[in-house]
């Protein structure tokens, strides 16, 4: 059995001779960050039940219990990027890392200098009042999980720009995150489950158009057998390391 810095070694030789590299995260790469994962060890489905919290359905039945599950979604709604977003950022700097895919709603991605980001799940930068058409801006959260009811005219439904479980995925940003799998030559997986479709088919994408696949997560996931690297390891002391070996590499 190698040792997790050999595997680290790997992915840091594998990306550095990266032509096209694609990288594809999910909640746990924020979890440094201190915002909860919904799976594995302590998630948020332990807790809350998606149906009623995370479904379109649930949520036009009573949003309320949606806002009330934001305040542990967003208990640091000042969450600050780790290690993990920066290594990223910088190696799309680099010329390496050519688009992140995102399942986060997060925005940490662009706040740590991402500039190609594709957010598969939408996310909480614009919540629309579904009765008047107000919109509310980030700034504006703190208080709709206050009180959520809408200033003008006081609808409970204000529904943020994200994705919810029946609902379908924004089909410009799907089709480009599949064209992005399908035409890189690395493809990074960083702290998601790989379980909710079709997200977690663009791994199946890449590995068909020949890329090398790396996964970071902390937990074995039960597509573990498709990637070439498996690191079961933290998002950001992980990447941090990647990153210094890929510079080291690359001279
Ligand atoms: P999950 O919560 O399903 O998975 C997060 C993964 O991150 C788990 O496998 C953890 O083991 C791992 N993890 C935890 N801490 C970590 C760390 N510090 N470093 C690395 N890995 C860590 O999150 P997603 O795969 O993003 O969708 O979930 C996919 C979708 O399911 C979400 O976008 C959301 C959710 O329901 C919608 O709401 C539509
Ligand atoms: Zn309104």
């Amino acid at each position: 059995m190698d040792r997790i810095s050999d595997r680290i070694r790997k992915a840091a030789e594998i990306i550095a001779k990266a032509k096209h590299a694609v990288v594809f995260t999910g909640a746990g790469i924020s979890a440094e960050s201190g915002i909860p994962t919904f799976r594995g060890k302590g998630g948020l489905w332990e807790k809350y039940d998606p149906e009623e919290v995370a479904s379109i359905s649930g949520f036009m039945r009573n949003p309320r219990a949606f806002w009330e599950f934001s305040k542990d979604l967003l208990v640091k709604v000042k969450a600050e990027p780790n290690d993990a977003h920066k290594a990223i950022a910088e190696l799309e700097e680099m010329g390496i890392v050519k688009a992140v895919i995102t399942q986060n709603v997060d925005m940490l991605h662009q706040r740590a200098g991402s500039k190609k980001v594709l957010e598969l799940h939408g996310s909480m930068s614009y919540v629309d009042c579904l009765k008047c058409g107000a919109i509310y801006v980030w700034e504006d959260i703190e208080k709709i999980i206050d009180n959520p009811a809408c200033k003008n005219c006081g609808s409970e439904l204000l529904k943020p720009r994200v994705v919810f479980f029946g609902e379908p995925l924004p089909s410009g940003i799907l089709s480009e995150a599949m064209e992005e799998s399908r035409k890189c030559d690395v493809f990074i997986a960083i702290g998601t489950s790989l379980v909710v479709y079709p997200a977690a088919h663009l791994p199946f994408m890449a590995k068909d158009h020949g890329a090398k696949l790396i996964l970071i997560n902390a937990e074995p996931t039960d597509k573990d057998y498709l990637f070439d690297v498996v690191i079961h390891d933290k998002a950001a002391p992980t990447m941090k390391k990647i990153l210094e070996k890929v510079k080291e590499l690359r001279g």
